[in-house]
């Protein structure tokens, strides 16, 4: 079959998809859009679909080099609100701006919509990834992978509430956020930027992010539209470098790479952002089955689907499917994409021509492109934006206040994950404390990438008055505290690099102290800058640890990592072990309250933390992957650490774990109850985590899932029954036909070391 030919099948495959939308939604707000629409010339509603960054509209110098501060300029700005009628906006220029200065630049783009000079208010939209990242004072939050291990959605829903209050402050309503990928490939650099490697883990708090993002009510100054990415597949590159291919079997798509993003989809998500990669040989941007028949048929997604940066372009210049730009356009839209971040000049300029000569061709249909600007339009009303564009900033007195900043930290202690502990920590105040290590004295290494600037690289933009870890703990612990940097990290030729520095002075201090709190991890980075070529930690880290155990101090690893960095050779003789992922601007003050015994940690990991650069595993391993040729058991499944592990300074006893019933029928469900006890001394926090093993099946299932968790307080001697639901749609699998199915049988239920099992009949 020839591409034409293609293509027009799919044009005509439109008409099927779009009543089925219309009948659920809003009869009001479609009749209003269809009447907008019906007063827009071509020209227009091609300009709806387009989407610029800023630095696009910025004055420059001679150079071309955009002039600081950032000042609009108005010829770019007529030519492109006027003359191209561009429908978007995003980011930012280089780096952070003040509320004043984003209070300005909005106010300008919108005087165009209030001054009647475009009939079509602009979207503006940025990456508040793990808060308003680009806003001089907005608090910030620990990345996603960190939010992740706090294993609480109250969490998650209360960073989306404080991010959008603190992004609509700067007059953005539109957030490209949650990534509902899984890291399940723990060499991609965006790792860190998703929430692990299990999908039930990463919907549940997919879904409470999107609640406070989105809130009850989308025309509200508090309220952002979420944009879910990548969709989907983008986190799994086979060769683990960005934005290369992934191959994904259709069975795991169902099981295991489409499960959050449909979760989310239907928890009112209004936007996608498309896979910048391609999955089993077919680029995101014109996956029809992905984009049109799956996310907007199946799904019936009422929201729209906007590309990634430049990925137009990409598919003449990197996929090699489209002979030309415009063969591109023609490519993405017929397969559903309905915004194009472009996003530069003067490429949007071609974009709008090229597709308006499409439309003219008859190349693409009008309906579709009315789908398109449809679905544009649809969330600019929801979100008032016809009738009010930018608030003032004045009336948002807890940006960056005492509260969002407790908030922020609060997630940062709940997420810190306690690996290993001899029972040094926690440390005495007062102790004889080196701090140490190339992650210790700056904020770059607490937030990671798209923190300021989009690789968080710049410490010149670091937040005020933030403490580092050598800072906090010197705040915490006293005049007894000694800094030794030891090694430190750069980029050479493009790659990760560590070498040792100071190392006499390293030496010294090693000797004269009690305690050596090492700080290992990664430089920030994401996206193809952010490719490593092995998870091995460079050996100039792993350096400062021997030299400490042959100085005979005991070691207290913290790491700072986006991802997973092999430490096997350093494990066995450390004292304790802190994962604080990237835990945000009180990441520091976070770490030492754990280390100095005034938070008990209650973090888990939200992956599988692997033991060997060559040997990557999960969780939920098959049977077959856990046979030994070794010992000829099924014990080879070998991690340094297992998903949903984490220590705390009490202990958790189970008991009585407890089903309503053995036999499951259909429409039916299985109450299950465990009582968890704190056995310690202390006050704690535990998540109760159950995972379902489905015992025989037709095609191969995962060895164990996880169904159900909940984190919990308890008091010192306090116990608590915990109460969990398992219904059919907890047994479902991708049968030999990839269709989503039960079957009758016999599963297990796993709560801890406990296990019950129940029967399911049809
Ligand atoms: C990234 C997206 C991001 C977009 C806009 C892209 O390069 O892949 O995650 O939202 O840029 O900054």
């Amino acid at each position: 079959m020839n591409k034409l030919k293609y293509f027009s099948g799919l044009i005509l495959l439109q008409f099927v998809v779009i009543p089925s939308l219309f009948s659920q939604v809003d009869a009001q707000l479609e009749a209003r859009i269809q009447q907008e629409i019906s007063q827009m010339s071509l020209k227009e509603k091609v300009g709806q679909t387009c989407q610029i960054t800023l630095d696009a509209l910025l004055k420059t110098d001679a150079s071309g080099k955009v002039l600081e501060p950032a000042q609009l300029d108005e010829v770019k700005l007529k030519e492109a609100l006027v003359d191209f009628q561009i429908g978007s906006i995003l980011n930012v220029s280089s780096h952070t701006l003040q509320l004043k200065e984003w209070q300005t630049i909005l106010g300008q783009i919108h005087q165009f919509y209030k001054t009647k000079k475009v009939k079509t208010p602009i979207l503006y939209g940025a990456d508040a990834i793990h808060g308003m990242n680009y806003t001089v004072g907005a608090t910030l939050f620990p990345q996603e992978i960190g939010l992740a291990a706090t294993w609480n959605p109250a969490l998650a829903e209360q960073f989306g509430k404080i991010t959008a209050y603190e992004l609509r402050a700067s007059g953005i309503p539109w957030n490209f956020s949650p990534v509902m990928d899984l890291g399940r490939q723990p060499l991609w650099s965006r790792f860190f930027e998703t929430m692990g490697e299990d999908p039930y883990l990463s919907s549940s708090l997919g879904k409470r992010i999107i609640a406070g993002y989105q809130g009850t009510n989308l025309n509200s100054p508090y309220s952002t539209v979420s944009c879910l990415k990548h969709y989907v597949g983008y986190s799994f590159p086979l060769t683990g470098r960005d934005r290369t291919p992934a191959w994904i079997p259709e069975k795991y798509m169902q099981e295991l790479f489409l499960p959050p993003f449909e979760a989310t989809v239907k928890a009112g998500a209004l936007s996608v952002m498309v896979n910048s990669g391609e999955v089993n040989g077919i680029p995101g941007h014109i996956n029809y089955h992905l984009l049109t028949e799956v996310l907007k048929g199946e799904w019936n997604f009422q929201g729209f689907a906007v590309s990634d940066w430049e990925d137009i372009l990409m598919l003449e210049s990197v996929h090699r499917t489209a002979i030309n730009h415009k063969e591109a356009i023609i490519q993405a839209l017929n397969a559903g994409l309905d915004m194009s971040m472009v996003p530069l000049s003067p490429q949007y300029k071609e974009y709008c021509r090229l597709l308006l000569d499409a439309m003219n061709e008859k190349r693409i249909s009008e309906s579709r492109l009315n789908d398109a600007v449809a679905r544009i339009l649809r969330v600019k009303m929801k979100l008032g934006l016809y009738e009010k564009q930018v608030y003032d900033s004045k009336n948002y007195p807890l940006f960056g206040s005492i509260q969002h900043k407790n908030a922020a930290k609060e997630a940062a202690l709940e997420s810190i994950t306690l690996l290993k502990n001899n029972s040094i920590l926690p440390l005495k105040k007062g102790s004889s404390v080196l701090v140490a290590g190339p992650t210790s004295d700056n904020l770059i290494y607490l937030n990671g990438a798209w923190t300021h600037t989009w690789q968080g690289m710049d410490s010149s933009y670091n937040t005020k008055g933030c403490k580092t870890i050598a800072q906090a703990i010197q705040a915490f612990n006293g005049p007894a505290t000694k800094f030794a940097k030891g090694a430190q990290l750069s980029l050479k030729e493009g790659w990760e690099h560590c070498e040792q520095v100071e190392s006499a002075d390293y030496k010294n201090k090693l000797a004269q102290c009690d305690v050596v709190v090492l700080c290992l991890g990664e430089l920030p980075a994401t996206e193809k800058p952010g490719d490593i070529r092995s998870l091995d930690l460079p050996a100039a880290q792993l350096a400062l640890a021997e030299a400490a155990f042959a100085a005979k101090k005991p070691v207290v690893l913290v790491l700072l990592e986006g991802r997973p960095r092999i430490i096997r050779s350093i494990v066995d003789q450390s004292a304790a072990i802190l994962q604080a992922y990237l835990p945000g601007d009180y990441g520091a003050e976070a770490i030492a309250d754990i280390l100095f015994g005034n938070y008990n940690p209650s973090g888990k990991l939200p992956y599988s933390y692997p033991k060997y650069s060559g040997v990557i595993e999960h969780y939920d391993l098959k049977r077959s992957e856990a046979r030994s040729g070794k010992t000829n058991q099924f014990d080879a499944y070998d991690p340094e650490w297992d998903f949903g592990f984490g220590l705390s300074y009490t202990s958790f006893a189970y008991s009585n774990l407890k089903i309503s019933k053995n036999e499951l029928k259909q429409n039916d469900s299985i109450q299950v109850s465990v009582t968890v006890t704190n056995t310690g001394k202390i006050d704690g926090k535990e998540v109760v985590q159950l995972y379902l093993t489905d015992d025989i099946a037709s095609s191969t299932t995962f060895g164990k899932r996880l169904k159900g968790f909940e984190k919990i307080a308890l008091k010192a001697g306090e116990a608590k029954t915990i109460n969990f639901v398992i219904s059919e749609k907890d047994l479902m699998f991708a049968n030999f036909m990839n269709k989503m199915v039960t079957e009758s049988g016999s599963f297990t239920i796993k709560i801890n070391e406990l296990t019950t099992n129940f029967n399911y009949s049809k």
